[in-house]
C-alpha cells in the first residue's frame, strides 16, 4: 500500500506511522509538508491513500483535497487533524472526504484507512457491473431489428439506433438528425399528431400503425410503441419502438384477396352447378316448344324469347364455374403467341379506329393450357381496355418469358418458382383507383351501366389463370391506364406436339445493375411499381413524387440516370431534366408518359434522352433502362 502523507509535524507523522505499524499495515509513504511538496508528490507517483492534516502553513486539508479531486474523483482522502469545528467538517463531507481522524483518537486511524479503502473497491465493483450492464443494454438496443429512438417535444430526433436508420433508408445519424419525425418521416401529419396526443393523455401507447417516407421516397407500414418520457433538461419527450410490417401486411393482404376469393368461388361455384342443370332444363323445353310451334309464330317466338333468356342464363352459369375453377379444362401445349395473334386479328374488328393496336411478341415456352380457355382470358382483358378508351388511345398486348425465382416469390407466397410465359395487356385509358382496382376480380363488381357490364369478365379472368396454376397482376391509376400482366406457367418436359427448346428468357441478369437511378412520378402505384421494379434488380433508387422533390433528392446523391414522368405538379419532366442538366452535364433521361402526342415531343427536344409509353411493364422499363446505362457507358468510354 502506498501512502501519500501531508503533514508538517514530523512529530504527528511519526505518530501515525506508529499506529499504523502496530495495527499490522504493511506501507511505503511520501511525506509532503507543503503545497508544492503535495502537488509534485502527486505527479511522480501513485496512491492508495491521502492522509492529510488539516491546518497546515498557509494552506488547509480542504484545499488539497480540492485539488486531488481535480485530477482523482475516487482516492480515498482522510483528515487527520487535532480538531476540525462543526461547520468545516461539513464542508469536508461536502467535498468528498472519505473520514477523518482526531489526533486525541489517532488509534482509530488503521480502521478508518482500512475502511475507506474498502469503500473504493466496492465502488469500484459496482461501477464496473454499472458499466458492463450499459454495455449489454447498448448492445442489445445498437443490435435490434426493431427500430428505437427519442423524439423531443418539437419532434426532432435526440438519439436512433441503426435499424431506425436502415428502415428510414438514412446512411448516417448526422442525415437523420437534420429529418423531422413530424415534417419528413410521417405520410400523414395528422396521424402524428392523434398518436402524440394518446401519448400524451395515456403515458404510453402499444401497437399502433402507421406510414413512415423513406429518404429514397419509398413507404413503409410501421407498427409503434410509444412512451411519453422526461429527460433532463428535455420535456415531454417521446421515445418509439418501430417494427417495419411491410412486407408482412402486403402478405396479409394478398392472403384476405385469395381467401376472399376462395370463400366466393365456392358459393358462386355450389350455385352456378345446380343451375346449370335448371337452365338445361329450360333451354330444352324451349326448344321442344319452339319446335313443335313451327305452324304458330305467335308462340314460336315467346319460345324464341325464353331460349335466349335461358342462353343468356348459361353463359353467366360457365362463367362463374370459370371464377370458381369448376370448369372442364382441355389442356394442350399452347403457344400464347398463336392465341394472341388470333384474338389480335379479330380484335381489329371490334375496336374503333381511334383505337391503336399494337402486338409486341418474344419466342415464348409453350404453356400447358385450354386455348379457348387463354382466349377468353384475352378477350375480356382487350374488351376492358376498349371500353376504358372511349375517347380512343393505344392498346398493347405483348408477351415475354420470365423467370420467377425463390427471392420474388417470398413476397407471393402461393406462387411456385419458375418459367413464366407472360401476357401484358395495357391501355392509355381512364384507368382506376385504389377503391376499384381492389374490386375487380370480384364477380358482379363493375362500374358500367346496367346492361353494358355484369362485371363477370375479371372474375371470369381470374378464375382461369388460376385454374391455369397461374397468376395476374394490375397496375393502375386514375388518367393513367392500366396494365394487366397474366403469368402461365411454362409446360414441364417436351409433350408431344409441343415444341423443343427453351425461348429465351428477357434474362432477369441481363437487365440487372447496381446504379443509382432517380426516379419521378406524381402517381403513385405507377412510382413504386417502377421502383420496386428497379430495386428488384438490384439498382439503387431515389424515388420523387414531383421535379421538386426529385432535385431535393439529388443534393446528396448524384444518378447515374433519371426517369422522369414527363407531367408532374409543381415541377414537369421537362424543366427537371434542364435544373437536372446543369447540375450533372450529360446525365441520360428516360421521359415517361400516358399522353404519347407532346411527349414524345419533349424527348426529341432535350439531348441524351429518349422516350417510354405508359403504361409500361416492368420488362419494359427494366430493358430500356438497362440499354440507356449501357448505351451512356459506350459515350463515356469512347
Ligand atoms: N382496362 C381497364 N381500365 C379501366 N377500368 C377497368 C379496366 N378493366 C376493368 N376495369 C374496371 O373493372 C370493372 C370490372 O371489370 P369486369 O371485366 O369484371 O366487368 P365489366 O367489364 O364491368 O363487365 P363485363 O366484363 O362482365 O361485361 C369494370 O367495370 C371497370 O370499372
Ligand atoms: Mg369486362
Amino acid at each position: 500500500m502506498r501512502l501519500l502523507i501531508l503533514e508538517h509535524s514530523l512529530h504527528d507523522a511519526e505518530l501515525m506511522f506508529l499506529e499504523l505499524k502496530g495495527a499490522g499495515l504493511v506501507f511505503e509513504h511520501v511525506l509532503a509538508e507543503d503545497q508544492e511538496q503535495f502537488r509534485e508528490a502527486l505527479r511522480q507517483g501513485h496512491f492508495d491513500v491521502v492522509l492529510s492534516d488539516y491546518r497546515l502553513p498557509g494552506w488547509t486539508g480542504l484545499d488539497a483535497l480540492k485539488e486531488l479531486r481535480a485530477i482523482d474523483k475516487d482516492l480515498p482522502f482522510l483528515l487527520v487533524t487535532g480538531t476540525l469545528g462543526e461547520e468545516a467538517a461539513v464542508e469536508c463531507v461536502k467535498q468528498g472526504v472519505s473520514d477523518y481522524v482526531l489526533k486525541d483518537h489517532i488509534s482509530r486511524l488503521p480502521a478508518a484507512l482500512k475502511r475507506a479503502i474498502h469503500e473504493k473497491n466496492l465502488r469500484k465493483r459496482a461501477e464496473e457491473a454499472l458499466r458492463l450492464s450499459e454495455l449489454r443494454n447498448h448492445d442489445l438496443v445498437e443490435n435490434s431489428v426493431y427500430g428505437i429512438f427519442r423524439v423531443a417535444a418539437d419532434s426532432s430526433f435526440l438519439d436512433a439506433n441503426p435499424a431506425l436508420l436502415r428502415i428510414l433508408g438514412c446512411a448516417s445519424f448526422e442525415q437523420l438528425s437534420s429529418l423531422n419525425l413530424v415534417r419528413d418521416v410521417f405520410r400523414f401529419p395528422e396521424q402524428h399528431a392523434q398518436l402524440s396526443a394518446s401519448c400524451r393523455e395515456l403515458g404510453q401507447v402499444h401497437g399502433a400503425e402507421a406510414e413512415w417516407r423513406r429518404r429514397d421516397g419509398g413507404v413503409v407500414a410501421v407498427r409503434l410503441n410509444l412512451r411519453c418520457l422526461q429527460l433532463a433538461g428535455q420535456l415531454d419527450c417521446m421515445e418509439v419502438i418501430a417494427e417495419d410490417v411491410t412486407e408482412l401486411r402486403a402478405m396479409e393482404r394478398q392472403l384476405r384477396q385469395a381467401q376472399k376469393f376462395e370463400a366466393i368461388g365456392q358459393l358462386a361455384g355450389g350455385i352456378a352447378h345446380d343451375f346449370n342443370n335448371v337452365v338445361g332444363a329450360i333451354l330444352g323445353w324451349a326448344e321442344l316448344g319452339l319446335e313443335q310451334n313451327c305452324a304458330n309464330p305467335q308462340v314460336a317466338e315467346r319460345f324464341a324469347r325464353i331460349r335466349e333468356q335461358g342462353e343468356r342464363a348459361a353463359t353467366l352459369t360457365r362463367e362463374l364455374l370459370a371464377f370458381a375453377r369448376r370448369q372442364i379444362l382441355q389442356p394442350r401445349a399452347v403457344d400464347l403467341n398463336t392465341v394472341v395473334g388470333g384474338v389480335a386479328s379479330f380484335l381489329d374488328k371490334v375496336i374503333s379506329k381511334d383505337i391503336e393496336l399494337k402486338v409486341i411478341t418474344a419466342p415464348l415456352d409453350p404453356i400447358k393450357a385450354d386455348p379457348t380457355q387463354i382466349e377468353q382470358v384475352l378477350m375480356n382483358l382487350s374488351i376492358n381496355a376498349r371500353d376504358a378508351m372511349t375517347g380512343g388511345g393505344r392498346l398493347i398486348l405483348e408477351t415475354e418469358m420470365v423467370e420467377l425465382d425463390d427471392s420474388y416469390c417470398r413476397f407471393y407466397p402461393h406462387v411456385t418458382p419458375g418459367r413464366y410465359a407472360v401476357l401484358s395487356v395495357s391501355d392509355t385509358g381512364v384507368g382506376m383507383g385504389t377503391d376499384t382496382r381492389e374490386r375487380i376480380f370480384e364477380p358482379f363488381f363493375t362500374t358500367k351501366e346496367r346492361d353494358k357490364g355484369s362485371g363477370m369478365g375479371l372474375a371470369t379472368v381470374y378464375g382461369i389463370v388460376k385454374q391455369h396454376g397461374g397468376l395476374i397482376h394490375v397496375y393502375s391509376e386514375l388518367g393513367q391506364g392500366s396494365l394487366f400482366r397474366v403469368y402461365l406457367p411454362v409446360m414441364e418436359g417436351n409433350m408431344e406436339g409441343g415444341f423443343s427448346g427453351h425461348a429465351p428468357v428477357a434474362s432477369t441478369a441481363e437487365m440487372r445493375g447496381t446504379e443509382m437511378i432517380l426516379l419521378a412520378d406524381d402517381h403513385e402505384s405507377m412510382r413504386e411499381m417502377a421502383r420496386q421494379t428497379l430495386v428488384g434488380l438490384g439498382y439503387r433508387v431515389l424515388s420523387a413524387c414531383n421535379g421538386e422533390d426529385a432535385l431535393r433528392l439529388c443534393e446528396t446523391d448524384t444518378p447515374a440516370m433519371a426517369v422522369l414522368d414527363v407531367i408532374m405538379p409543381k415541377l414537369g419532366g421537362a424543366a427537371t431534366a434542364a435544373k437536372l442538366a446543369e447540375r450533372f452535364a450529360g446525365l441520360p433521361v428516360l421521359f415517361t408518359s400516358g399522353y404519347s402526342q407532346d411527349s414524345e415531343g419533349v424527348a426529341a427536344a432535350i439531348a441524351n434522352s429518349r422516350y417510354l409509353q405508359k403504361p409500361y411493364s416492368p420488362t419494359a422499363l427494366g430493358r430500356m433502362v438497362r440499354e440507356i446505362l449501357d448505351g451512356a457507358a459506350k459515350t463515356a468510354t469512347s
